[in-house]
């Protein structure tokens, strides 16, 4: 039975936050706020946080650990007959297009493990530009990083498909920590180099002339991927949930982390990007470009200790990479099995294709197709905006919406509270429900509508 997977209360708390750290925090919101004009964009990205995300993400929880089913099934029992079931394909649909191009990036922390493991960046004989045009280089020629992109793909399929996440989630409880430990050792070092105050200041004298309604949606678009909300990721773990959870404080510990973790990633990199002089709006490239020049410096002095960051680096992003992957496909071959009652294997590798292919043009556009453009920019770009702008933030307001509209006040509160018997939920349910009710959905249109119109 696949819902076996995450039989115990820690597995599933971890693999939420498993799901949540990622690519999102370390790669996505730093070049998001370099693009994006810093602090200002940095501050919509906290309040969005805590008044938006934190309350989408109790909604998901609350509804998964009700039913203890998947989107589809979880709509269909708690308002059955009506349409509301039909987010069940939204909440497949959505994670596997993020799935796709996410791979390519995690096809890229492969290339940069591997380089590595040569000690390639604590060559002090190649300069921060030759780092950065031997990443051009890659990302732009056709074959490696589709390789890469393969490999990511299929060690991705392999772990869903013989279920074994409770192997990697011993891992991700070394290799989190590892990182995190890792994340603050390079902002520190970051911090001290020459020309990094002006890093500094870019992420904390906000300029509000750069927020405008697409910088806007962009960081609330960027706080929803970095939790995995609107996707039914949260809600299928939450399914896993005990009866006598606390969703609250999941919620408040994995919300908490994850924002916590962000903000060092942008702490670590945009000191270093000021220092070395890369353009902080270079896009979906800034940290492979950064990274090569923190590790170089450092290895000037230290040259086996720089290696030595840079492999444990490498290594601890692919399994937070992994582990939030594991979530976007995992949620699709959920549906297949429940709903479908497909075999797991055959799911998965529907889904593999179909993700694999996508992958394969959003790789290519960054070198032969980058002349094919979308909505947004190049096939890539397209992807990446349509979902964390749009398809992420229209799953999030559903889910609010029901909770807040649709289900029962009594239901909600009995989920939230576990039938009262938490004194410190209690209190607070009046609070949530307000925000779940009122602040959620407005904000979320408002913001929406505030891209469209100015
Ligand atoms: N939250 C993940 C990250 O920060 C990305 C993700 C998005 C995972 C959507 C699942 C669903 O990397």
């Amino acid at each position: 039975m696949a819902r076996e997977n995450f039989g115990s209360r820690t597995t599933a708390i971890m693999a939420m936050a498993g799901s949540a750290i990622g690519l999102g925090n370390i790669w996505r919101f730093p070049y998001m706020v370099g693009q994006n004009g810093g602090a200002a964009f940095i501050l919509v990205y906290i309040v969005s946080a805590i008044l938006l995300c934190i309350p989408i993400f109790l909604s998901e929880s609350i509804i998964g650990k009700r039913t203890q089913l998947s989107t589809f099934g979880a709509m269909e029992k708690l308002a059955p007959g009506s349409g509301w079931k039909w987010m069940g394909f939204l909440t497949v649909f959505t994670p596997l297009i993020i799935l796709s191009y996410y791979s390519v990036v995690g096809g890229w922390s492969i290339e940069y493990f591997i380089k590595s493991l040569g000690f390639a960046f604590s060559d002090p004989a190649v300069s921060r530009t030759e780092h950065s045009a031997i990443f051009g280089g890659f990302i732009t020629s056709t074959w490696k990083p589709l390789l890469w992109h393969t490999v990511f793909m299929l060690l991705n399929a392999l772990l869903v498909v013989f279920g074994v996440q409770k192997g990697i989630e011993k891992f991700t409880k070394v290799t989190t920590p590892v990182l995190f430990v890792l994340m603050v050792v390079i902002m520190i070092y970051s911090l001290s180099l020459p020309g990094a105050r002006a890093g500094v200041d870019y992420l904390l004298k906000p300029d509000f002339s750069k927020l405008t309604g697409s910088a806007m949606l962009s960081a609330m678009g960027q706080a929803f991927f970095s939790l995995s909300l609107g996707v039914g990721c949260i809600l299928t773990y939450a399914s896993y949930l005990k009866k006598d959870e606390n969703v609250l404080s999941t919620g408040l510990f994995t919300a908490g982390f994850d924002l916590f973790f962000a903000l060092i990633a942008g702490f670590a990199i945009m000191p270093a990007v000021f220092a070395a002089g890369i353009e902080p709006g270079a896009g979906p490239g800034l940290i492979f470009e950064t990274l090569p020049y923190i590790f170089s410096s450092m290895g000037q002095s230290a040259p086996v200790v720089s290696g030595i960051v840079a492999i444990v680096f490498f290594i601890t992003i692919l399994f937070a990479a992994l582990t939030s992957s594991i979530s976007m496909l995992e949620t699709g071959v959920a549906y297949l099995v429940d709903e479908r009652k497909m075999g797991r294997v055959k799911a998965t590798v529907i889904l593999f294709a179909g993700c694999w292919l996508l992958g394969v043009l959003c790789s290519l556009s960054f070198g032969p197709l980058r002349d094919v453009q979308l909505p947004g920019g190049t096939i890539f770009d397209f992807c990446d905006k349509l979902t964390s702008n749009f398809l992420m933030t229209f799953g999030s307001l559903l889910f609010v919406l029901f909770v807040g509209w649709k289900m029962k006040k009594a239901d909600v509160r009995d989920e939230f509270t576990n039938g009262g018997s938490l004194k410190a939920n209690s209190r607070l349910f009046g609070f949530f429900y307000f925000l779940v009710r009122w602040v959620a959905p407005i904000a979320i249109i408002v913001i929406f509508a505030s891209n469209l119109f100015l």
